[in-house]
């Protein structure tokens, strides 16, 4: 097959994908970084640019009622199938300027390279509001809807303003009594995600573009150490019930555990102190805990030790340990038909893909619950995400739009794709 030479005006659109990343990450709750939340104020100046874009595209973009930002280019037919690609709006704090959001603007460039084209199945394009976790503390609220995994337990969770799921779907101007119309139908034949890597392997292996094949399970907890608030003064040494040092004590704990178990993560990611105050003895300590496997064994088995840990180090210092589990995500196949179209796709851009698993989570890993679902990865100079140095390279970028055009053509070709049925 000749390897065509990539088009300036494939370039341009690359630097236009960027410079649209640039333009969304002005829309942030906080004033000197990027901070947007699910449901948060600055999310309808992100949906709002991102349905402008579409606009000419003949694309008309509405927000569901879990607050996903989707719309339709129509297939060559008023009944053709639809094909989901998307990715994420919402971001993490400090966050980098690429995480989900690459994602859906590289959507946008594939719909302008086709240029009004159609394909024998139509293309939604997702914009999902809510796949890190942030403000509820729990992930995929916005892809769980199109799966109908939305249900009483989630609505009821609260933010730290006490403000539940439920009330900041209304506080944004959306009816969460349609939150099941949210939910696929019969008609979708696959998901399909372009993400930054997040990591170092793509750019360790010289590979501009990667096909996910999997990515791990996770599991994440709020735990709380409870000790006595004491005076920092006149309290002996010997006679407190400190749980930041008991905390302490745990979170080395728990790094030394993950380090011994091969191909482990183990993160706390955030911690607080209570009363926190310079001269009070801390009562009371929250954490979060973040453990990631391929294995979801081998990450039950971290789990119960390290909660066995945190009680057991509790306990010598006459402490006490609480958990709560905020998710428990298994590690998820993705679909062996689509990998293969994604490789042959990328190598006929004359470019050799890396064939890996996702240590990130995905709004992907809830999609393949209902449809084929697969993942391109584009390389992360320096391995470096959910930081503001995140970045991408704009001849990946470029890349990885050919690289999703021919995807589309061949699918387009493809009877074992378009007899494909949605999973029950
Ligand atoms: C999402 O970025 C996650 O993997 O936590
Ligand atoms: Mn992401
Ligand atoms: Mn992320």
């Amino acid at each position: 097959m000749s390897v065509p030479t990539m088009s300036k005006d494939r370039t341009a659109r690359a630097r236009e994908a960027l410079a649209r990343c640039d333009a969304l990450a002005n829309f942030s709750e906080d004033t000197n970084s990027l901070r947007r939340t699910f449901l948060s104020p600055p999310m309808h100046n992100c949906h709002a640019s991102v349905a402008a874009w579409l606009k000419p595209l003949g694309v008309s973009a509405q927000v569901d009622a879990a607050g996903n930002l989707r719309g339709t280019y129509a297939g060559t037919d008023p009944n053709s199938p639809r094909l989901l690609i998307g990715s994420h709006l919402d971001t993490v704090p400090n966050a980098g300027k690429y995480d989900g959001i690459l994602g859906v603007v590289l959507v946008i460039a594939l719909l302008e390279e086709l240029d009004g084209r159609r394909l024998p199945f139509a293309i939604e394009i997702v914009g999902f509001s809510e796949e890190e976790g942030v403000r509820f503390g729990v992930p995929f609220i916005g892809s769980r809807a199109l799966v109908g995994r939305v249900d009483e337990d989630l609505l009821g969770r609260r933010d730290r303003n006490g403000i539940s799921v439920r009330e900041a779907i209304q506080q944004f101007g959306l009816d969460d009594q349609g939150i099941g119309e949210a939910a696929l139908g019969d008609d979708v034949l696959g998901y399909l995600e372009f993400h930054i890597e997040q990591g170092p392997v793509l750019e360790k292996s010289a590979r501009q573009l990667g096909v996910v094949e999997a990515i791990v399970g996770q599991t994440r907890l709020a735990l709380r150490f409870l000790g006595r608030a004491n005076h920092s003064g006149t309290t002996p040494m010997d006679a407190r019930q400190d749980a930041l040092v008991a905390a302490a004590e745990w979170m080395v704990a728990v790094e030394s555990y993950a380090k011994q178990i091969p191909g482990l993560v183990a993160t706390v990611g955030s911690i607080e102190a209570k009363p926190g105050a310079t001269n009070v003895i801390p009562g009371e300590v929250r954490l979060s805990l973040d453990v990631r496997h391929r294995s979801d064994e081998t990450r039950s088995g971290a789990i119960r030790e390290l909660m066995g840990l945190a009680e057991t180090i509790a306990r010598k210092r006459g402490l006490c340990s609480q958990w709560n589990p905020m998710l428990e995500q298994d590690a998820v196949l993705l679909d062996g038909f689509l990998a293969d179209q994604i490789e042959f796709a990328i190598r006929s851009t004359g470019c050799g893909p890396h064939r890996m698993a996702s240590g990130a989570g995905h709004d992907a890993m809830i999609l393949a619950e209902r449809v084929p679902s697969a993942m391109i990865f584009l390389r992360s100079p320096g391995g470096i995400s959910h930081d503001p140095a995140e970045t991408v390279l704009l001849e990946d970028v470029e890349r990885a739009i050919e690289a999703g055009i021919r995807l589309l053509d061949q699918l387009g070709l493809s009877q074992e794709f378009l007899g494909r049925k949605r999973r029950a």
